[in-house]
Protein backbone atom coordinates (compact mmCIF):
# COMPACT_ATOMS: atom_id res chain seq x y z
CA UNK A 1 0.00 0.00 0.00
CA UNK A 2 0.93 3.31 -0.75
CA UNK A 3 0.34 7.03 0.83
CA UNK A 4 -2.70 7.36 -1.09
CA UNK A 5 -3.87 4.01 -0.19
CA UNK A 6 -3.19 4.26 3.02
CA UNK A 7 -4.37 8.10 3.92
CA UNK A 8 -6.65 8.95 0.74
CA UNK A 9 -4.61 11.61 0.00
CA UNK A 10 -0.79 12.00 -1.52
CA UNK A 11 1.77 12.87 0.66
CA UNK A 12 2.98 16.21 0.91
CA UNK A 13 6.45 16.23 1.70
CA UNK A 14 8.89 13.04 1.64
CA UNK A 15 12.58 13.05 3.50
CA UNK A 16 15.10 9.76 3.91
CA UNK A 17 17.83 9.35 5.94
CA UNK A 18 20.60 6.27 5.90
CA UNK A 19 21.57 3.58 8.55
CA UNK A 20 25.44 3.80 9.48
CA UNK A 21 28.09 1.38 10.03
CA UNK A 22 30.62 2.67 12.74
CA UNK A 23 34.47 1.80 11.51
CA UNK A 24 36.07 2.46 14.70
CA UNK A 25 35.03 4.28 18.24
CA UNK A 26 32.68 1.98 19.36
CA UNK A 27 30.99 3.01 23.19
CA UNK A 28 33.40 6.07 23.46
CA UNK A 29 30.28 8.61 22.28
CA UNK A 30 28.58 8.70 25.87
CA UNK A 31 31.71 8.91 26.71
CA UNK A 32 32.74 12.27 25.17
CA UNK A 33 34.60 10.56 22.81
CA UNK A 34 35.92 9.86 19.18
CA UNK A 35 33.72 8.34 16.64
CA UNK A 36 34.63 7.30 12.49
CA UNK A 37 30.89 6.02 10.93
CA UNK A 38 30.26 6.23 7.33
CA UNK A 39 26.70 6.20 6.03
CA UNK A 40 25.82 2.53 4.07
CA UNK A 41 23.31 2.72 1.45
CA UNK A 42 20.60 1.74 2.89
CA UNK A 43 18.35 4.25 4.12
CA UNK A 44 14.47 5.25 5.51
CA UNK A 45 11.87 7.40 3.78
CA UNK A 46 9.22 8.93 5.60
CA UNK A 47 6.42 10.72 3.65
CA UNK A 48 4.13 13.25 5.57
CA UNK A 49 1.03 14.69 5.28
CA UNK A 50 -1.57 16.60 7.65
CA UNK A 51 -4.08 14.19 9.36
CA UNK A 52 -7.58 14.24 8.37
CA UNK A 53 -8.53 13.53 11.87
CA UNK A 54 -7.71 14.67 15.51
CA UNK A 55 -4.87 11.89 15.53
CA UNK A 56 -1.41 11.33 14.89
CA UNK A 57 -1.84 8.30 12.07
CA UNK A 58 1.44 6.21 11.46
CA UNK A 59 1.65 3.66 8.57
CA UNK A 60 4.90 1.19 8.66
CA UNK A 61 5.14 -0.25 4.87
CA UNK A 62 7.54 -2.95 6.18
CA UNK A 63 5.15 -4.28 8.89
CA UNK A 64 2.17 -3.10 7.73
CA UNK A 65 1.00 -1.62 10.46
CA UNK A 66 -1.16 1.03 11.10
CA UNK A 67 -1.20 3.05 14.56
CA UNK A 68 -3.39 6.25 15.50
CA UNK A 69 -2.67 8.81 18.54
CA UNK A 70 -4.44 11.00 19.77
CA UNK A 71 -1.95 13.34 20.84
CA UNK A 72 -0.30 13.25 24.46
CA UNK A 73 -2.75 10.57 25.56
CA UNK A 74 -0.15 7.39 25.87
CA UNK A 75 3.04 6.96 24.75
CA UNK A 76 3.21 4.00 22.12
CA UNK A 77 5.62 1.39 21.74
CA UNK A 78 7.35 -0.48 18.09
CA UNK A 79 8.12 1.45 15.32
CA UNK A 80 5.68 4.38 16.19
CA UNK A 81 7.38 5.25 19.06
CA UNK A 82 10.27 6.69 17.35
CA UNK A 83 8.20 8.88 15.39
CA UNK A 84 5.84 10.11 18.39
CA UNK A 85 9.56 10.66 20.19
CA UNK A 86 10.35 13.25 17.58
CA UNK A 87 7.04 14.91 17.74
CA UNK A 88 7.33 15.04 21.55
CA UNK A 89 10.59 16.90 21.44
CA UNK A 90 10.21 19.19 18.60
CA UNK A 91 7.04 20.36 20.54
CA UNK A 92 9.05 20.36 23.67
CA UNK A 93 11.85 22.70 21.91
CA UNK A 94 8.69 24.79 21.18
CA UNK A 95 6.84 23.98 17.93
CA UNK A 96 3.13 23.21 17.12
CA UNK A 97 2.52 20.24 15.47
CA UNK A 98 -0.40 19.22 14.17
CA UNK A 99 -1.53 15.76 13.70
CA UNK A 100 0.09 13.93 11.08
CA UNK A 101 -0.27 11.51 8.63
CA UNK A 102 3.30 10.02 8.53
CA UNK A 103 4.19 6.80 6.00
CA UNK A 104 7.45 4.94 6.63
CA UNK A 105 9.42 2.27 4.45
CA UNK A 106 13.12 1.74 5.34
CA UNK A 107 15.79 -0.89 3.74
CA UNK A 108 17.88 -0.37 6.80
CA UNK A 109 18.23 -3.79 8.50
CA UNK A 110 16.29 -3.69 11.65
CA UNK A 111 18.09 -5.59 14.86
CA UNK A 112 21.71 -5.61 12.86
CA UNK A 113 23.25 -2.63 14.77
CA UNK A 114 22.81 -0.46 11.97
CA UNK A 115 21.31 2.70 13.15
CA UNK A 116 17.53 1.78 12.16
CA UNK A 117 16.09 3.82 14.74
CA UNK A 118 17.84 6.86 14.09
CA UNK A 119 17.42 6.51 10.32
CA UNK A 120 13.86 6.71 11.17
CA UNK A 121 14.43 9.36 13.63
CA UNK A 122 16.06 11.67 11.07
CA UNK A 123 14.39 10.91 8.07
CA UNK A 124 10.87 11.62 10.68
CA UNK A 125 12.94 15.17 11.68
CA UNK A 126 13.84 16.37 8.47
CA UNK A 127 10.10 15.51 7.01
CA UNK A 128 8.24 17.70 9.45
CA UNK A 129 11.44 19.92 8.81
CA UNK A 130 10.34 20.78 5.66
CA UNK A 131 6.50 20.48 5.89
CA UNK A 132 6.60 23.39 8.54
CA UNK A 133 9.48 25.04 7.55
CA UNK A 134 11.36 24.84 10.61
CA UNK A 135 14.56 26.61 10.91
CA UNK A 136 16.74 23.66 12.38
CA UNK A 137 20.08 22.60 10.86
CA UNK A 138 21.88 19.35 10.28
CA UNK A 139 23.54 19.19 13.87
CA UNK A 140 20.25 19.97 15.94
CA UNK A 141 17.89 17.43 13.97
CA UNK A 142 20.88 14.78 15.30
CA UNK A 143 20.03 16.43 19.26
CA UNK A 144 16.42 16.41 18.86
CA UNK A 145 16.85 12.90 17.36
CA UNK A 146 19.09 11.61 20.38
CA UNK A 147 16.87 12.85 22.55
CA UNK A 148 13.92 11.03 21.13
CA UNK A 149 15.93 7.84 21.35
CA UNK A 150 16.58 8.50 24.64
CA UNK A 151 13.23 9.77 26.15
CA UNK A 152 10.94 7.37 23.86
CA UNK A 153 12.98 3.96 23.19
CA UNK A 154 14.37 4.04 26.58
CA UNK A 155 18.01 3.62 25.47
CA UNK A 156 20.97 5.85 27.06
CA UNK A 157 22.35 6.40 23.36
CA UNK A 158 25.38 8.83 22.85
CA UNK A 159 24.94 11.50 19.45
CA UNK A 160 26.54 9.25 17.22
CA UNK A 161 24.16 7.08 14.95
CA UNK A 162 21.93 10.42 14.11
CA UNK A 163 25.00 12.39 14.07
CA UNK A 164 26.31 9.99 11.25
CA UNK A 165 22.31 9.60 9.73
CA UNK A 166 21.89 13.58 9.42
CA UNK A 167 25.87 13.94 8.38
CA UNK A 168 27.72 11.36 6.99
CA UNK A 169 27.41 10.07 3.37
CA UNK A 170 28.80 6.62 1.91
CA UNK A 171 31.94 8.00 0.35
CA UNK A 172 33.84 9.24 3.36
CA UNK A 173 34.44 8.80 6.93
CA UNK A 174 32.99 11.13 9.28
CA UNK A 175 35.10 11.84 12.22
CA UNK A 176 33.39 13.48 15.08
CA UNK A 177 34.23 14.58 18.33
CA UNK A 178 31.69 13.90 20.65
CA UNK A 179 31.89 16.45 23.04
CA UNK A 180 33.07 19.71 21.06
CA UNK A 181 30.48 18.41 17.70
CA UNK A 182 33.94 19.18 15.75
CA UNK A 183 33.82 17.04 12.99
CA UNK A 184 35.76 16.10 9.81
CA UNK A 185 34.97 13.89 6.74
CA UNK A 186 37.94 11.61 5.79
CA UNK A 187 38.50 9.68 2.34
CA UNK A 188 38.20 5.56 3.33
CA UNK A 189 41.86 4.59 2.89
CA UNK A 190 42.81 4.14 -0.50
CA UNK A 191 42.31 0.44 -1.96
CA UNK A 192 39.52 0.03 -0.01
CA UNK A 193 36.06 -0.99 0.69
CA UNK A 194 33.87 -1.84 3.45
CA UNK A 195 32.20 -5.29 4.00
CA UNK A 196 29.15 -5.42 6.62
CA UNK A 197 27.90 -9.01 7.54
CA UNK A 198 25.32 -9.78 9.71
CA UNK A 199 26.02 -12.19 12.22
CA UNK A 200 22.46 -13.44 12.21
CA UNK A 201 22.44 -13.64 15.37
CA UNK A 202 19.65 -10.66 16.75
CA UNK A 203 20.57 -8.21 19.49
CA UNK A 204 19.31 -9.45 22.40
CA UNK A 205 19.78 -7.63 26.15
CA UNK A 206 20.61 -4.93 24.11
CA UNK A 207 19.32 -2.04 25.91
CA UNK A 208 19.92 -3.04 29.33
CA UNK A 209 23.62 -3.97 28.46
CA UNK A 210 24.13 -0.99 27.08
CA UNK A 211 22.67 1.04 29.90
CA UNK A 212 24.59 -0.99 32.34
CA UNK A 213 27.53 -0.06 30.60
CA UNK A 214 27.23 3.67 30.16
CA UNK A 215 26.81 3.72 34.10
CA UNK A 216 30.09 1.56 34.73
CA UNK A 217 32.00 4.37 32.37
CA UNK A 218 30.39 7.21 34.03
CA UNK A 219 31.02 5.55 37.62
CA UNK A 220 34.88 4.95 36.24
CA UNK A 221 35.13 8.94 35.46
CA UNK A 222 33.93 9.71 38.55
CA UNK A 223 36.31 7.66 41.07
CA UNK A 224 38.95 9.17 38.35
CA UNK A 225 38.44 12.54 38.88
CA UNK A 226 37.30 13.52 35.37
CA UNK A 227 34.49 14.46 33.57
CA UNK A 228 34.51 11.58 31.18
CA UNK A 229 36.43 8.76 30.20
CA UNK A 230 37.40 11.04 26.81
CA UNK A 231 39.48 13.31 29.29
CA UNK A 232 41.78 10.07 30.24
CA UNK A 233 44.63 9.65 28.01
CA UNK A 234 47.08 7.54 29.64
CA UNK A 235 45.58 4.11 29.10
CA UNK A 236 47.57 3.21 32.59
CA UNK A 237 45.29 5.46 34.42
CA UNK A 238 42.20 3.28 34.61
CA UNK A 239 45.18 0.53 36.00
CA UNK A 240 43.91 1.22 40.33
CA UNK A 241 40.58 1.09 38.90
CA UNK A 242 38.17 -2.22 41.10
CA UNK A 243 37.18 -4.06 38.27
CA UNK A 244 34.80 -4.56 35.88
CA UNK A 245 35.46 -0.44 35.78
CA UNK A 246 38.95 -1.32 35.16
CA UNK A 247 38.03 -3.22 31.95
CA UNK A 248 35.66 -0.77 30.88
CA UNK A 249 37.49 2.74 31.05
CA UNK A 250 40.59 0.72 29.41
CA UNK A 251 38.36 -0.27 26.72
CA UNK A 252 36.93 3.62 26.41
CA UNK A 253 40.54 5.11 26.89
CA UNK A 254 42.51 2.34 24.27
CA UNK A 255 39.49 3.22 21.86
CA UNK A 256 39.39 6.66 21.70
CA UNK A 257 43.30 6.59 21.55
CA UNK A 258 43.12 4.54 18.00
CA UNK A 259 40.69 6.66 16.57
CA UNK A 260 43.54 9.49 17.12
CA UNK A 261 45.20 7.66 15.36
CA UNK A 262 43.54 6.80 12.52
CA UNK A 263 43.09 10.82 12.13
CA UNK A 264 47.01 11.23 12.22
CA UNK A 265 46.73 9.43 8.67
CA UNK A 266 47.44 5.59 8.59
CA UNK A 267 47.83 2.75 5.93
CA UNK A 268 44.59 0.41 5.30
CA UNK A 269 47.08 -2.55 7.29
CA UNK A 270 47.41 -0.33 9.91
CA UNK A 271 43.29 0.89 9.87
CA UNK A 272 42.93 -2.63 10.07
CA UNK A 273 44.98 -3.84 12.78
CA UNK A 274 43.30 -1.01 14.70
CA UNK A 275 39.75 -2.56 13.88
CA UNK A 276 40.95 -6.02 15.09
CA UNK A 277 42.83 -4.44 18.12
CA UNK A 278 38.88 -2.49 18.58
CA UNK A 279 37.15 -6.47 18.48
CA UNK A 280 39.76 -7.50 21.14
CA UNK A 281 39.01 -5.02 23.76
CA UNK A 282 35.47 -4.86 22.70
CA UNK A 283 35.14 -8.64 23.31
CA UNK A 284 37.45 -8.79 26.72
CA UNK A 285 37.29 -5.76 28.23
CA UNK A 286 34.25 -3.98 27.61
CA UNK A 287 32.24 -7.51 27.31
CA UNK A 288 29.84 -6.65 24.48
CA UNK A 289 30.94 -9.60 21.89
CA UNK A 290 28.73 -12.63 21.63
CA UNK A 291 30.39 -15.94 20.33
CA UNK A 292 28.54 -16.16 17.14
CA UNK A 293 30.01 -12.28 16.41
CA UNK A 294 33.37 -13.85 17.75
CA UNK A 295 33.50 -16.46 15.06
CA UNK A 296 32.19 -14.49 12.18
CA UNK A 297 35.32 -11.81 13.35
CA UNK A 298 37.77 -14.28 13.64
CA UNK A 299 36.70 -16.01 10.30
CA UNK A 300 36.82 -12.64 8.81
CA UNK A 301 40.37 -11.29 9.76
CA UNK A 302 42.22 -14.74 8.48
CA UNK A 303 40.50 -14.02 4.87
CA UNK A 304 43.00 -12.79 2.51
CA UNK A 305 42.17 -9.50 1.03
CA UNK A 306 40.10 -8.38 4.31
CA UNK A 307 42.66 -5.45 6.44
CA UNK A 308 40.47 -6.01 9.39
CA UNK A 309 37.22 -6.48 11.10
CA UNK A 310 35.68 -6.11 14.08
CA UNK A 311 31.92 -6.16 15.80
CA UNK A 312 30.24 -2.58 14.86
CA UNK A 313 27.47 -0.97 16.79
CA UNK A 314 26.30 -2.06 20.64
CA UNK A 315 27.36 -5.37 20.12
CA UNK A 316 25.29 -8.18 22.14
CA UNK A 317 24.47 -9.69 18.53
CA UNK A 318 24.64 -7.55 14.92
CA UNK A 319 26.90 -7.18 12.65
CA UNK A 320 30.49 -7.35 11.96
CA UNK A 321 32.60 -5.04 9.65
CA UNK A 322 35.53 -5.74 7.61
CA UNK A 323 37.86 -2.91 5.84
CA UNK A 324 38.78 -4.99 2.78
CA UNK A 325 40.93 -5.28 -0.98
CA UNK A 326 38.70 -2.60 -3.21
CA UNK A 327 36.52 -4.41 -5.52
CA UNK A 328 37.01 -7.63 -3.80
CA UNK A 329 33.97 -7.38 -1.10
CA UNK A 330 31.53 -9.77 -2.44
CA UNK A 331 33.76 -12.47 -3.34
CA UNK A 332 35.31 -12.09 0.29
CA UNK A 333 31.97 -11.97 1.50
CA UNK A 334 31.03 -15.46 -0.05
CA UNK A 335 34.47 -17.37 1.08
CA UNK A 336 33.56 -16.04 4.68
CA UNK A 337 29.60 -16.77 4.86
CA UNK A 338 30.58 -20.41 3.27
CA UNK A 339 32.75 -21.21 6.68
CA UNK A 340 31.03 -19.27 9.02
CA UNK A 341 26.96 -20.94 7.90
CA UNK A 342 29.35 -24.19 7.94
CA UNK A 343 29.67 -23.57 11.71
CA UNK A 344 26.35 -23.70 12.32
CA UNK A 345 24.95 -20.03 11.91
CA UNK A 346 23.04 -17.85 9.68
CA UNK A 347 24.99 -14.78 8.16
CA UNK A 348 23.85 -12.08 5.18
CA UNK A 349 26.22 -9.83 3.40
CA UNK A 350 24.73 -6.45 3.94
CA UNK A 351 27.17 -3.68 2.53
CA UNK A 352 27.75 -3.99 -0.11
CA UNK A 353 24.19 -3.98 -0.13
CA UNK A 354 21.81 -5.27 -3.31
CA UNK A 355 18.64 -3.92 -3.73
CA UNK A 356 18.03 -0.54 -1.99
CA UNK A 357 15.31 1.44 -3.69
CA UNK A 358 12.24 0.64 -2.71
C1 LIG B 1 24.59 2.45 19.86
C2 LIG B 1 24.34 3.86 20.37
C3 LIG B 1 25.48 4.80 20.00
C4 LIG B 1 26.84 4.22 20.40
C5 LIG B 1 26.96 2.76 19.95
C6 LIG B 1 28.20 2.09 20.48
O1 LIG B 1 24.59 2.41 18.48
O2 LIG B 1 23.13 4.36 19.86
O3 LIG B 1 25.27 6.06 20.61
O4 LIG B 1 27.04 4.33 21.78
O5 LIG B 1 25.85 1.98 20.34
O6 LIG B 1 29.34 2.70 19.97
Amino acid sequence: MDFQQVFGKPPETQASAPGRVNLLGEHTDYNDGFVLPTAIPQHTTVQLGLSSDRQHQFYSQNLDERVSILDGNHTPSGFSSYIFGCIQVLEQAGYTIQPLAVYVQSSVPMGSGLSSSAALEVATLRAIRQLLNLPLDDVEIAQLAQQAEIHYAGVQCGIMDQMASSLADTEHILFLDTRTMERRVLPLPTGTEVLVIDSGVPRTLASSGYNQRRAECEEAAHLLGVKALRDITDASAVEELPEPLRRRARHVVTEDNRVLEVLQGVTPERFGELMNASHASLRDDYEVSVPALDTLVDILQKTAGVFGARLTGAGFGGASVALVAEGEAKAIANQVLEQYNHAGYTGQILVPASNVEF
